[in-house]
């Protein structure tokens, strides 16, 4: 399973690749405003410095909705660097730019999924990521883990490329869960990457080990 880290902070970026287990990063126009990146130039300078800190894929969300201005924009996106994911919404427009962009080899994230239908729909098309947002259905009590479910059934039955790319995880539960369905990646806050190193076991016996360490020297 591969890690993203959900955040257009350099910082926790910067700190989730030290780690050693950060496979890429995903942004969408909402983490790039809480980090007060606005601007055209501002924003793509920011785009190309994620990619210095990082070795995988970092998605980048187009803001147009029409197949011109996506196709435009999502072109300059991807000429950006070549680590850079075209993050396209699920809409009619978003779905042809998928497909034109999967014939030019441009890599795609498809976001904005809440039903297995759209995931269907965005693997048709040739999207390289389908991003189902979990945690935002949870939030309207429906059950998020169910879609990845649905979505891992729909596509090994046609042995889709898309990669499930689970999203708006919001803690550790949701990742062990989406391990065990098996999405192919997960994106989350830090919080819940390091969310996985704790269990009060580790911490109780380790303090016992340096403790009887200490004693015995
Ligand atoms: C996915 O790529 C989105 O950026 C993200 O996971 C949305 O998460 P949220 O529901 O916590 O905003």
């Amino acid at each position: 399973m591969k890690f993203f880290i959900d955040t257009a902070n350099l910082e926790q970026i910067k700190e989730a690749q030290a780690l050693g287990v950060l496979d890429g990063v995903t942004t969408n126009p909402s983490l790039m405003a809480k980090e007060g990146i606005t601007g055209q130039e501002n924003i793509l300078k920011h785009y190309v410095n994620i990619c210095s800190e990082v070795t995988g894929d970092v998605s980048a969300e187009v803001i147009s909705t029409d197949f011109e201005g996506i196709i435009r924009e999502g072109e300059a996106l991807a000429a950006l660097h070549s680590q850079i994911v075209v993050k396209v919404p699920m809409i009619k427009d978003g779905i042809k730019a998928i497909r034109y962009f999967s014939e030019k080899g441009i890599k795609t994230n498809c976001t904005l999924v809440f039903s297995a239908g759209q995931a269907l729909l965005a693997a048709k098309a040739g999207a390289t990521y389908v991003s189902p947002f979990i945690g935002r259905l949870d939030d309207i009590s429906t059950d998020g883990l169910n879609l990845i479910d649905e979505i891992r059934v729909i596509y090994d039955n046609y042995e889709f490329d898309t990669q499930i790319l689970a999203a708006s995880v919001r803690h550790t539960m949701h990742i062990l869960e989406c391990a065990k369905i098996g999405a192919d990646v997960m994106t989350g806050p830090l919080s819940a990457i390091t969310g996985l190193l704790k269990h009060p076991l580790t911490d109780s016996g380790l303090a016992k080990f340096l403790e009887d360490h200490k004693k015995g020297n």
